[in-house]
Parts: C-alpha cells; sequence; structure tokens
C-alpha cells in the first residue's frame, strides 16, 4: 500500500516577517522543510513531494539531491494550488496521501502514526486535533480587523483545532483538489475541508502540541528552545 507524503512549503512566511520564505528558515541547523520532510520519511512513506516557490525550486532540488524519493515542485500562490500542482506530478496510484505543512517541522512521530493507522483502519478523511485553550468568539462586524462587535462566546468544550499531518485515500484528496478548482466558492486552509465537502466527513485522532505551526515570531522561539533542550 503505497503512501506518498506532500509538503505544502511555498509560502511567504508574512506573518513570520523575515523576509525569507517560511519554509527556508533555519531552526538549529535545519530548514523547517528539512525537519518536515525528516518526519514524513521517518514514518516509511515511499515518495515524498514539496511544493516550494519557483525561484527556490533549484535550490530544493539541491537540498534533497541525495533523496531519490524526495521530488520538488513549484507551488501556487494560494495553499490549495500548491497541493494541487503536487498532486498534479504524483504518476501511479497510491493508497494514500498525507498533507503535512512545512510550517510544523517539530510534529512528533506519533501523530503521523496516529493518521496512518486511522487510515489503515479504512478511514478516508483523518485530522489530528487538540482542545482549544482560549476561549473563542465570532465577530460581528464583516471587517476582520473591527474587533469591536463581538458574538457571545462559542461553547469551548465543543471546539478542537486541527493541526497536520492530515491524511487521505490519495484519489479522495485527487478528486476533491480537482472539484475545487472547477468551482472554488470559499476559502479553505486545509485539504480535510475539501473532502468534506465531497460529502467524506473529517474523522479526528489526537494531535500533539509539540505538532504547533510556526506562524508568528515567537512560535519560532519557542520551536527554538525545544529544539535545543532536545539537543542537551
Ligand atoms: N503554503 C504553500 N503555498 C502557498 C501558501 C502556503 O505551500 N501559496 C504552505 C506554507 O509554506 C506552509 C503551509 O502552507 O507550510 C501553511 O501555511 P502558512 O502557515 O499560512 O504559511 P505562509 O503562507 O508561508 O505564512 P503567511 O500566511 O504568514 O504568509
Ligand atoms: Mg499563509
Amino acid at each position: 500500500m503505497e503512501t506518498v507524503a506532500i509538503i505544502p512549503a511555498a509560502g511567504s512566511g508574512t506573518r513570520l516577517g523575515l523576509g525569507t520564505p517560511k519554509a527556508f528558515v533555519p531552526l538549529e541547523g535545519q530548514t523547517l522543510l528539512e525537519r518536515a520532510v525528516a518526519g514524513a520519511l521517518d514514518v516509511g512513506v515511499h515518495r515524498v513531494v514539496i511544493a516550494v516557490p519557483r525561484d527556490l525550486e533549484a535550490r530544493t532540488q539541491d537540498l534533497f539531491r541525495a533523496q531519490p524519493n524526495v521530488h520538488t515542485v513549484v507551488g501556487g500562490s494560494e495553499r490549495t494550488e500548491s497541493v494541487r500542482n503536487a498532486l498534479a506530478s504524483i504518476e501511479g496510484n497510491p493508497s494514500y496521501a498525507l498533507v503535512h505543512d512545512a510550517a510544523r517541522p517539530l510534529t512528533p512521530r506519533r501523530v503521523f502514526d496516529r493518521v496512518l493507522t486511522a487510515l489503515r483502519a479504512g478511514h478516508r478523511n483523518v485530522v489530528p486535533v487538540l482542545p482549544v485553550s482560549d476561549t473563542v468568539r465570532t465577530l460581528s462586524s464583516q471587517q476582520p480587523e473591527d474587533v469591536a462587535g463581538l458574538s457571545a462566546p462559542v461553547e469551548r468544550a465543543w471546539l478542537r483545532a486541527v493541526q497536520t499531518p492530515q491524511g487521505f485515500a490519495f484519489k479522495d484528496l485527487a478528486d476533491a483538489h480537482e472539484r475545487f478548482e472547477r468551482d472554488a466558492t470559499t476559502n479553505v486552509t486545509d485539504d480535510a475541508s475539501l473532502l468534506e465537502a465531497m460529502g467524506i466527513p473529517a474523522v479526528g485522532v489526537e494531535g500533539s502540541h509539540e505538532a504547533f505551526k510556526i506562524t508568528h515570531p515567537l512560535d519560532l522561539e519557542l520551536a527554538r528552545m525545544l529544539c535545543q533542550r532536545k539537543e542537551n
């Protein structure tokens, strides 16, 4: 049963604000991208396809030259387009696909294992989830910058934050992206949502705090501290 991993790494890292595409930011000697790819290879995926900005394609190929099962494609302006480009490059009929953000370089092996176990048990749309620690409200204004108008808090006990790697039956993921390309209506921030729109509900497995996404400068500081602690 062949498993491929798709690593979207073509974002610009605007919120991190370093002026370098986020996946190529070094974290204690290795880029976020190298760490995310290693995480996928460690659990035995057969092929990895990375989507990167066009001007970093050659550098990425160089970075993974010694690993013939790691391939590079040029990503798009949206994450969905990056994943779609990666899918388009995959020949054959793998059974499963993992989609894993380069921005989650410290994801522990056990999270990958939980997702793979659920896939092998027959689930087609698997996401790692964590309880939310903040109280959450919806803005009542149509403008995201306008924080003055707020709805009542959402009942937190029912909320879960969704991480990656997300796991899918490969064909479902390919179909979902093809369908999204034809009639994209909403803004989606992950792949599980695309399968859900096709009538394949997402199934949760336990995520991990260590699988946090490096988004803001403080996230990178935390990641550095965690890496240093592991090395000592
Ligand atoms: N991503 C991608 N192609 C895009 C946008 C994002 O492959 N056009 C990838 C990012 O590289 C990242 C993952 O999707 O690994 C999650 O995206 P996010 O955390 O939003 O990263 P960036 O888009 O780079 O950050 P920002 O939104 O702050 O610019
Ligand atoms: Mg982004």
